[in-house]
């Protein structure tokens, strides 16, 4: 078993040596976000688990990372509030009450980027897929029936 003391040491070690470490947050690839049928448009949910914040509106289906882009709490878990005001907020104990719209656009800092959005794919059953790490314009929709 790897202490804490030799990870971080390896850790320092890679860094040192100019190696990209990996920010916390949900790994790249597929996740599963849901039905089209339970999200109505206007609403921005939560895909606890997934990293994703999955949003509709009237041109259709998108997917923003849920992580602040601040210093990267996740706005799923506690703290995070997605309000019926439209505003995404990064709050306490993790966050430092960062606002988002809801296309992801910062309304408040500290956090001075706009959340990413993630590819995603709808099935013919219904079923969305976001592809977490495959970036798409913020502009870009999924259009459902
Ligand atoms: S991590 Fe979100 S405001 Fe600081």
């Amino acid at each position: 078993m790897t202490t804490r003391r030799e990870f971080l040491v390896v850790v320092g070690a890679a860094v040192s040596a100019g190696a990209v470490v990996p920010a916390c947050g949900a790994p790249d690839g597929p996740v599963d976000a849901g039905n089209v049928a339970d999200i109505a448009e206007g609403q921005v949910m939560k895909v606890v688990g997934g990293g994703v914040l999955l949003g509709r509106d009237a041109g259709g289906l998108y997917a923003m990372t849920s992580f602040c882009t601040h210093l990267g709490c996740d706005l799923t878990e506690s703290g995070g509030v997605v309000g019926e005001d439209g505003v995404i907020t990064c709050g306490a104990p993790c966050g430092h009450g960062s606002r988002y719209d809801f296309d992801g656009n910062v309304l408040g800092g500290p956090a001075a980027n706009p959340l990413k959005h993630w590819l995603l794919t709808v099935a013919d059953d219904g079923a969305i897929t976001v592809e977490v790490g495959s970036e798409v314009d913020a502009a870009e929709r999924v259009i459902v029936a």
